[in-house]
């Protein structure tokens, strides 16, 4: 059975690689390299033993993507493909819109003509904006995200949604808090393009000394050490509740299904607990200093995962501590790959 993985070479696409292959799919990856490396598709192997099918190429190519649906019997897809940058997409609105929208319409199409089912999503807890109430559970309300980004993961979620009801198709949502980590090999995780803005990949590079100092957004919020709180999934916890959520659908007849699941921890971290963790798990100093709060960023937010659990029968098993070990593993190969 062959599972489409577009955007399969990139940070949480190449862990769900890893663990479709484990678990015996044949996996064909679209990926146009913009926020990757090929030297991944050759760890994902070396990892696993085994060879997806892979195409570089940009989704927005209708014409290529129906060459790949013509030479593979395709059952699901996984769509990562996206670009994701926050600050980025409010200084690229038409571009974003474009790439993460564009792309999963032409996926949708071939969908629609083929009578294929099991589409599977990358969402964001940013759906929710500042929840009112934690944890947060999958019938929280929905808030007109701030960014361009979000917005496009909202509208990606409706526009699945409606084909799934107006075709019966099966489809499935997963809204990801804050995914960090790295393959418990060292050979896959985060690749750094630039200046990270996520807190993990910037401490990682405080830590090896590429960054001078993390900057810590605000310390004047209204949590227990003043720095807000997220929700941090390791990602090969969450790679594995992607097979989950596919086998689920393809276990399930004909009907439509429109699952919609929070995969997180279910535990709030402030900033200053991620530090001091990464601080202890790897023996290494992580200089700080306190700035002011940036712009867009909420005070709060974990999941309820009970519907995960219950409905995949998945739960996350990795303590910050050992995914934070990863994360400085990961670092040290891509050292030893520079030298
Ligand atoms: N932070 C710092 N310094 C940094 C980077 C981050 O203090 O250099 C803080 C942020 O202020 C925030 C926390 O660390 O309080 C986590 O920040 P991230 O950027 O790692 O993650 P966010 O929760 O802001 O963003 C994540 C995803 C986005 C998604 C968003 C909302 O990265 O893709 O959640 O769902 F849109």
């Amino acid at each position: 059975m062959a599972v489409l993985v577009t955007g399969g070479l990139g940070y949480i696409g190449s862990h769900t690689v890893v663990e479709l292959l484990n678990d015996g799919f044949e996996v064909v990856i679209v990926d146009d390299l913009s926020n990757s490396e090929r030297f991944i598709l050759k760890n994902i192997e070396e990892i696993t033993g085994k060879k997806p099918f892979f195409y570089p190429f940009d989704l927005r190519r209708r014409e290529l993507l129906t060459q790949v649906f013509d030479a593979h019997k395709i059952e699901g897809c996984i769509n990562f493909a996206a670009s994701k940058a926050v600050g980025e997409s409010q200084l690229k609105p038409v571009d974003y819109y474009e790439n993460n929208l564009f792309t999963l319409i032409n996926i949708l199409q071939e969908f629609k003509e083929r009578g294929i089912s099991n589409f599977i999503f990358s969402s964001s807890c940013t759906v929710y904006g500042q929840a009112e109430k934690m944890p947060i559970d999958e019938n929280a309300p929905l808030k007109i995200p701030e960014s361009v980004y979000g917005k496009t993961k909202q509208m990606g979620e409706e526009i699945i949604t409606d084909f799934a009801k107006a075709y019966g198709r099966k489809i499935s949502l997963l809204r990801y808090f804050n995914p960090i980590g790295a393959h418990p090999s060292g050979k896959l995780g985060e690749l750094p393009m630039g200046i990270p803005n996520n807190l993990v990949p910037y401490v990682m590079q405080t830590a090896a000394g590429i960054r001078e100092r993390l900057n810590i957004w605000g310390d004047d919020y209204d949590t227990e050490d003043g720095t807000p709180v997220r929700d941090y999934i390791y990602v090969v916890d969450l790679a594995k509740a992607h097979v989950s959520a596919l086998k689920k659908l393809m276990q399930i007849g004909d009907e439509t299904i429109i699952d919609i699941f929070n995969l997180g921890t279910g535990k709030g971290v402030s900033v200053l607990e991620v530090v001091k963790a990464f601080e202890i798990a790897n023996d290494v100093k992580v200089p700080y200093q306190i700035c002011a709060r940036r712009e867009g960023d909420i005070t709060v937010a974990y999941a309820n995962v009970d519907k995960a659990e219950k409905e995949l029968h998945w739960k996350s098993e990795t303590s910050l501590e050992e995914s934070l070990k990863t994360v400085w593993k990961w670092q040290l190969y891509l050292d030893s790959q520079t030298v």
